[in-house]
């Protein structure tokens, strides 16, 4: 891929902002409560770390990692587990945090298995990207930063091939020129 052809998508002062009324929305709705906030690694590993600056109430962050991608941009399909161990979550606040939610097969994945395994307090699912044109699994984001088209999107976390997770900003490329 030829970084020159990226077309930016959403600025750093964009995302930022962004993430600044999510945080304002969620410090509304939980209050001084603990939460647990998850972050799914890595795609998500920027946007994690930013929203939480902004949280007020007490925060345990706890990291795990799925993958679905092929490698370079099309889903296989099937999620994978690497690493998903968590402490127990029975009676508390859980947000989940996530990149993107693309055929949502890795949200609904990891929601069933919150479900499943814990009675939490409550669960929510936060994404800075939802591509909810591309959706096959029946879930919502009860938080999303950005609605965005079919573009395959590079930077702020999401990779192209396992690289530019580090761009401040959120750029795509046109599929031909992949
Ligand atoms: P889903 O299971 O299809 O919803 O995909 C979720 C995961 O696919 C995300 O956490 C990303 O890691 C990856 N993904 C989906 N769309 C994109 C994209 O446009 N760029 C980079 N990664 C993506």
């Amino acid at each position: 891929m030829d970084i020159n052809k990226l077309k930016i998508l959403f600025t750093e002062e964009q995302i930022q902002a962004r993430i600044k009324e999510l945080a304002d929305e969620m410090n509304e709705f939980y209050g001084n409560d603990e939460v647990y906030a998850i972050c799914v690694l890595k795609g998500a590993v920027m946007f994690a770390v930013d929203l939480v600056k902004h949280l007020n109430m007490p925060i345990k962050m706890e990291f795990i990692r799925l993958s679905s991608y092929n490698g370079g941009t099309s889903t296989s399909g099937k999620v994978n587990a690497v690493d998903i161990s968590l402490p127990d979550l029975n009676e508390k606040n859980v947000l989940i945090i996530e990149d993107i939610v693309d055929t949502g097969l890795t949200a609904k994945f990891l929601l069933d298995f919150l479900n499943c395994n814990f009675h939490t307090k409550s669960t929510k699912f936060c994404s800075l990207l939802d591509k909810k044109i591309t959706r096959i699994a029946d879930v919502d984001a009860d938080y999303y930063g950005f609605e965005v088209d079919d573009k395959f999107l590079i930077g702020y976390g999401l990779d192209y091939d396992g690289y530019y997770r580090n761009l401040r900003y959120i750029g795509y490329v046109e599929k031909d020129a992949l």
